[in-house]
């Protein structure tokens, strides 16, 4: 039987302190609606202490959403929990995400500070949260490049204090997946509460390694992913959503399911791609504009012949309408037959011969031939349907 990974979604947080991605309150709503229609279990929708309007976006997130958990961020900081607290207090399911630096390095540099008093500090703001919500997630940040003796110890302590998922980010983007495998692995055999609390990936894009760290954490124990749409976020972005929601349903061997619409992938992507201001580059998998388009002539013959020798996944199950296969001067005669096949025109091999040494010379000027320019080269040819 499938076991399901809990999608968390942060494009309104993480993503959101992106520069130039700003939200304000009506874009946050409206997207958190529309991550809600997606399927995603848990939205966090902000940060409630760092500003004012991010306080009034994530009350009123927390008024709209239906189904999702609503999560406000947090330090581990009483005051912060409290005004998380209260931007929360309309959600149906609230949470607090609290949390404190957990490597030597944000130890050392960030707090001037030892493993004891981070482990109580967590502990502390993890009860104190408890006293607002039930549901209390704790981040153990920059986990990728914490002492893993030590993770251990906090994240037996914040489960015994209470929290319900422990979040183990790659804050940095640092670690390998083969190295996420053994450390979510480590933790899952060296936390003897491991089974009272679910286990997070938060992966940074830094190496482009987060979404395959995120599946090795999955893998290896972890039921939680934090992910943005387009993989959004600080520095080089977080993990996408919508190449781990593909992964895992691609790869159903794993065993694992999701929630997620995927058929609501790309429109969700154009939407947050436009109202965030940033594009989605060109080659970014699922989303992307050539994300299902075959420009190749060996790529073409091969996906006309049987659409699997190219695609992993049907562009329609990514709610996009079809394959594009885009002619250029390296396509061949069987993509150039097909098209002008689409368009009306009959072609024998005498013919196609003809067209294809012009359409070579046309596509060397122009790059790509669409097909108005392949209409007006039928003309030119005096060739008509
Ligand atoms: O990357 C990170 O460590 C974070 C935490 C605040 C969860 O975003
Ligand atoms: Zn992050």
């Amino acid at each position: 039987m499938s076991q399901q990974i809990y999608v968390f979604d942060t494009t309104l947080r993480d993503g959101e302190q992106v520069p130039g991605c700003q939200l304000n309150l009506e874009e946050k709503v409206m997207l958190a609606v529309e991550l809600d229609k997606l399927g995603v279990d848990i939205i966090e929708a902000g940060f409630p202490v760092s500003s004012p309007g991010d306080f009034k976006a994530v009350d009123a997130v927390s008024r709209a959403v239906q189904n999702a958990t609503v999560c406000g961020l947090t330090r581990a900081v009483k005051n912060d929990i409290e005004v998380a607290a209260e931007a929360l207090k309309h959600a149906k399911k609230p949470r607090i995400h609290t949390g404190i630096g957990a490597s030597d390095i944000h130890i050392k540099y960030k707090f001037n500070s030892n493993h004891d008093d981070i482990l109580e500090r967590g502990v502390e703001a993890v009860k104190y949260a408890k006293r607002f919500v039930e549901d209390v997630e704790f981040y153990a940040e920059d986990a990728g490049r914490a002492n893993l003796e030590f993770l251990a110890r906090l994240t037996e302590a914040v489960i015994k204090a209470g929290a319900t998922v422990v979040n183990l980010p790659d804050t940095t983007g640092y670690v390998l997946p083969h190295q996420m495998y053994d450390r979510i692995d480590y933790l899952m055999n060296n936390v003897p509460n491991v089974d009272k609390a679910i286990l997070s990936m938060h992966n940074h894009n830094d190496l482009g390694m987060a979404s395959a760290n995120t599946i090795a954490g999955v893998r290896a124990g972890a039921r939680q992913v934090e992910v943005t749409i387009n993989g959004i976020g600080e520095r080089a972005g977080n993990t996408s959503l919508e190449e781990v929601a593909m992964t895992l349903k691609v790869h159903k061997d794993l065993g694992f399911y999701t929630n997620i619409k995927s058929e609501m992938l790309a429109p969700i992507s154009h939407l947050v791609s436009k109202t965030m201001r940033m594009p989605v580059q060109a080659n970014k998998a699922i989303v992307g504009r050539n994300a299902f388009a075959h420009s190749s002539g060996i790529h073409q013959d091969g996906f006309l012949k049987h659409s699997e020798n190219y695609e992993i996944m049907t562009p329609q199950e990514v709610g996009i309408d079809k394959s594009d296969i885009v002619l250029t001067a390296r396509s061949g005669r069987h993509a150039i037959k097909h098209r002008l096949e689409l368009l009306g025109y009959s072609t024998d091999k005498d013919k196609l011969d003809v067209i294809y040494v012009q359409f070579l010379e046309l596509a060397d000027r122009i790059k790509e031939v669409n097909d108005r320019d392949l209409v007006v080269l039928m003309k030119e040819l005096e060739i008509t349907i």
